[in-house]
């Protein structure tokens, strides 16, 4: 928003996200994020704040906090939207727009207009956020579409005033804007995801009657993807899909899909979660598999932790979680990841890493792709050749089958023969 040429405050309870991001550093790893926060906080346009009191005098106030998955539930969990509206309350003056970013069940915006009408002459948007992480930057810097929902009357009419000011720079690039009620804008979110993830789960159900076929689900994708239609992005089989966003914005789609009356509607995303689920269970097979049965003791370097390049997030990630289990059969696992290690070692301690891939890989076993970052995709066997084993496991589909055969290695996809 700095960037944007706004002048931005941003406010969190967390006081040693707020030390870093104060010193231009970010508290993740996201491409191109540093450069453009160093070049924000030098602009004097933004600055960074843990009291919620330096939220007075701005004109819209975005709350972007997080609604993870609840524990042991489905549904989302809206402590945080809960706590950062009814804090930012007092501070609101006349006139001024609150704009919900967090993904959030259908309803609560609804609901959330109501307290924020009832303790201030604020008014409540929701504009959900679509930006993929590796590409965040980007994404919002020119989004592909922008979806406003907004009151009826008069209040809608100024909520979008306000936005068009927000987004004006996208909007002179010709974004399309969908200007709606909240219910649509909520659902727009949550059913963007449930497409993009059952895409996915669509193409990993092909792979696993591949497997029992002998056919190759990635000439099938490239066949099906020449349908405009149908589209080729969004169709690469492998290890699934993980993170912050797809596995718990279906669950609580299902969640509260339910709570409406309506589970059937979405129940389908039941059977899209299972398979996705699914295809962890396939590579921790191939690679018990490819040992005999006999895990036990084996050296297996895993390549990647992060649920997708480009990003240290370990949420909910395929490739972690691969990693884990193969560890909990007694294999001695060796795990690198360019970016990922330190998160996943403070949730799995019990893992061995190495920050260089090729050291992970000198003595393995079997080696095991789950991320498919640039440095893993160019892995050829002259660069592998430390390995004990002779075993490639491609978790993401992502290296060239035909020369780790010729080379002599034993080869595995997920939906290959
Ligand atoms: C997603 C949505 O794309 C974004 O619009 C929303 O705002 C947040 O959630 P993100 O979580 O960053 O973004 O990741 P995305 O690029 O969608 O990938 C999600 C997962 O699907 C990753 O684990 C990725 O590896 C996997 N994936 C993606 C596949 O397994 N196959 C594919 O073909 C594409």
């Amino acid at each position: 928003m700095a960037e944007l040429g706004h002048e931005v405050v941003g406010i969190d309870v967390d006081a040693a996200k707020i030390a870093l991001l104060s010193e231009g550093r970010a508290p993740f790893y996201e491409p191109g994020l540093p450069e453009i926060l160093t070049s924000a906080i030098a602009s004097g346009r933004l600055r960074f704040s843990t009291e919620l009191a330096d939220a007075r005098g701005a004109a819209v106030h975005f709350v972007a906090v997080g609604t993870p998955q609840r524990r042991g539930e489905n549904a989302a969990d809206l402590t945080y939207v809960d706590a950062a509206i009814a804090a930012l309350i007092p501070h609101l003056s006349d006139g001024d727009l609150v704009a919900g970013k967090s993904t959030v069940p259908v309803g609560t915006a609804a609901r959330l207009s109501e307290l924020v009408a009832a303790g201030s002459g604020a008014i409540l948007a929701w504009n959900p956020e679509f930006l993929r992480e590796g590409f965040a930057v980007k994404d919002t810097i020119s989004p592909d579409r922008l979806v406003y929902g907004v009151p009826a009357g008069e209040a809608g009419i100024r909520a979008k005033e306000l936005l068009d000011e927000v987004y004006a720079s996208a909007l002179l690039n010709d974004t399309p804007v969908v200007v709606t009620d909240y219910a649509t804008a909520e659902l727009v979110k949550a059913s963007a995801n449930a497409f993009l993830a059952t895409k996915i789960s669509f193409i990993n159900a092909m792979a696993e009657i591949a497997e029992v076929t002998g056919a190759d689900v990635t000439q099938l994708a490239d066949a099906i993807g020449f349908d405009a239609r149908i589209g080729r992005r969004f169709l690469n089989a492998g290890v699934g899909f993980g993170g912050g966003c797809l596995p718990k914005d279906i669950r609580a789609f299902i969640a509260r899909a339910e709570e409406l009356g309506r589970g059937e509607s979405v129940a389908f995303l039941k059977e899209v979660d299972g398979i996705n689920l699914r295809r962890r269970d396939r590579v921790v097979d191939l690679v018990v598999d490819s040992l005999g049965g006999e895990v036990y003791q084996k050296r297996i370097a895993v390549l990647g932790l992060a649920f997708k390049p480009d990003s240290d997030d370990v949420r909910d990630s395929p490739a972690l979680d691969v990693a884990v289990r193969l560890h909990g059969l007694g294999a001695q696992v060796v795990a690198s990841d360019p970016q990922a290690i330190e998160n996943s070692r403070s949730l799995h301690p019990q893992l061995t890493f190495a920050e260089d891939h090729l050291a992970a890989i000198e003595g393995a076993d079997v080696v095991v792709i789950v991320t498919e970052w640039k440095q893993f995709r160019e892995l050829t066997p002259e660069l592998a050749a430390a390995a004990k084993g002779r075993v490639l496991i491609d978790g993401r589909n992502c290296v060239d089958a035909v020369a780790w055969r010729a080379a002599g290695w034993t080869y595995r996809g997920l939906g290959r023969p």
